[in-house]
């Protein structure tokens, strides 16, 4: 099989499996699609962490993304990466002392969630500021993605967002509002309502520099339909003149997610009750989404002929160690199996769950491969 030009076999051979592959030229096309689709000023703030490969952000900062980080050690990654402070956002529902220290050391603008996180902000010397804004409403193809709406920890409701940054009027850059609605999003209904609850804000304020209105721009993940991003970026630029604001876009899964593949081997075909299982050496520890949120990733195999149903599970002693029910061609003990579009949450969300290293990740750039990330011996795995 093969991806972006290369073998697949050849590279397990080097790296053995599980492995995870990373398509940077497709990661960089991605990124140009969408920066080209925005035609006002904005800022692409890359969201870590759906992928913290230090390369990969190191190339997107190469092309002038910014990046949203959710910790301390974001910002020191950013800046790492040479992304300038003013396209850093910090944001997450509780930043420690130490967070928010490692973003007012390199001047980073904090998202701010609360009134005390505001005070916080204050005692370790930060002063560049948006609020977050709770819109009320909420989306995302799963109930964890959504993250907006009534009934979540994030953000505040926009009188109070509209408040709190009055309260920092002259004491801070206050900078302007942010909004992340939720993941995974395949329309632009979400996005239109919630610059709606954005506008009037901005307005009540007097006018901002920035409007943040988060990620959330999904991926097809092998089903019909692309997220329609002529739409979305009519409607974020008609905002951005309408109200003379810089717009920064938080998107993650877009950029990275279909750059992404783990491979694996099958380790056994069994057939019990009239069910056949095929069971590979990765799983829920390299890639949790499908035991999360029961998410359905395309695979891929190499064997050809008439399908049949099988049931794929990975190596954990936990049921929902279980990537689904598929039709595929007969597959057998020792293939390579192929799970796509984990670009995004994939590594990032990996574990050392069962005693099992973290696998390895390999970049694919310009018909050529490289590794970018060991995988972990027993040393590091289990002593740390
Ligand atoms: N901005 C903020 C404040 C966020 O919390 C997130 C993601 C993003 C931006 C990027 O969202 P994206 O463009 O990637 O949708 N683990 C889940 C996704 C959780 C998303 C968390 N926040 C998954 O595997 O689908």
């Amino acid at each position: 099989m093969r991806i972006a030009g290369i073998d697949v076999s050849e590279v397990v051979e080097e790296f053995g499996t599980p492995t995870y592959l990373l398509d940077m030229d497709r990661v960089r096309e991605n990124f140009l699609r969408l920066d080209k689709a925005l035609n006002c000023p904005h800022t692409i703030a890359y969201a870590y962490k759906a992928n913290h490969e230090p390369e990969l952000v190191r190339m997107l900062s190469s092309l002038g993304s910014g990046a949203t980080v959710p910790s301390g050690y974001g910002v020191m990654l950013a800046r790492w990466a040479g992304v300038p402070p003013e396209k850093v956002v910090l944001v997450g529902p509780s930043p420690s002392r130490g967070d928010l220290a490692e973003a007012a050391d390199y001047g980073v603008t904090v998202s701010l969630e609360s009134e005390s996180e505001a005070r916080a902000l204050r005692d370790v010397g930060g002063t560049s500021v948006m609020v977050r804004v709770n819109p009320g409403l909420g989306a995302g193809a799963h109930p964890s993605l959504v993250t907006a709406g009534p009934g979540t920890k994030f953000g505040l409701p926009p009188e109070r967002a509209l408040s709190l940054l009055r309260s920092l009027k002259g004491e801070m850059n206050t900078r302007g509002f942010h909004t992340h609605v939720g993941s995974q999003i395949m329309s632009v209904e979400p996005f239109i309502s919630a610059l709606e609850v954005l506008r009037s804000l901005v307005e009540q304020f007097g006018g901002v520099e920035v409007l943040d209105l988060g990620g959330g721009l999904g991926i097809p993940y092998g089903g019909s339909g692309e997220f329609p991003l002529g739409e979305y970026a009519e409607i974020v630029c008609g905002a951005s003149k309408e109200l003379g604001v810089h717009i920064f876009v938080e998107s993650g899964r877009y950029i990275v997610g279909d750059a992404g593949y783990l491979i694996a081997r099958v380790n056994y075909v069994k057939e019990v009750g009239g069910r056949k299982w095929i069971l590979l050496d990765a799983g829920m520890n390299d890639l949790l989404r499908p035991a999360l949120y029961g998410a359905k990733h395309r695979i891929l195999v190499d064997s050809e002929g008439p399908e049949e149903k099988v049931l794929i599970a990975g190596p954990v002693c936990e049921s929902a160690d279980f990537f689904g029910e598929y039709d595929l061609p007969r597959v057998r003990e020792g293939d390579l199996v192929v799970i796509a579009d984990v670009g995004a949450y994939g590594f990032s969300m990996a574990s050392r769950y069962n005693l099992r290293p973290l696998p390895a990740v390999v970049a694919l750039e310009g018909g050529g491969y490289r590794l970018l990330r060991e995988r972990e011996n027993f040393g590091r795995a289990i002593f740390g």
